[in-house]
């Protein structure tokens, strides 16, 4: 079994198929990005990218994810240059505690994959599940706003 994870194929160990693809990251390969939050699927701090989806990795198996892309905060980057998305969180200093914007962030990056120029509306739809429990959700959306532009 094979995952393109971050653009780099790596084998997913049998041992682990059956575990979830959050602890699959973070355990077998030290991507401790995605955050373990409520487990079950409901709080977005987990989310990372599966062939191009938003996906809660704590309810995802590592097995599931055979042959798909999987994308997760610490691919973002391009060496010293951030995403759009994180520059843009950096420069509206987005984050309170933090906890939650690992998954905010990758929600937010697919969102604008699929919808560069999104309307509040498609900002909310896409942005519904990820809780904030610090309530950063203007700054939060601002920062998408702020990313869309710098993408004109
Ligand atoms: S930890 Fe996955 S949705 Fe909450
Ligand atoms: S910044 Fe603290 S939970 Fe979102």
């Amino acid at each position: 079994m094979n995952v393109i994870l971050n653009g780099k194929s790596h084998v997913i160990p049998s041992d682990w198929a059956d575990e979830s693809l959050l602890f699959f990251l973070r355990e077998h390969f030290g991507l401790t990005g995605a955050k373990f939050g409520c487990g079950v699927g409901l709080c977005g701090a987990c989310t990372v990218i599966v062939d191009g989806s938003a996906t809660r990795s704590c309810i995802t198996r590592a097995g599931d994810v055979e042959g798909l892309s999987v994308r997760t905060i610490e691919g973002l980057a391009h060496g010293n240059v951030l995403h759009p998305v994180q520059q843009a969180w950096l420069d509206l200093a987005v984050p309170q505690c933090g906890y939650c914007q690992s998954g905010q962030i990758m929600s937010a990056v697919a969102l604008l994959d699929e919808t560069p120029h999104p309307a509040a509306e498609d900002i909310d739809a896409a942005m519904d599940g990820n809780l904030c429990r610090c309530g950063t959700y203007p700054r939060i959306r601002a920062a998408i706003v702020r990313a869309s532009e710098d993408a004109r």
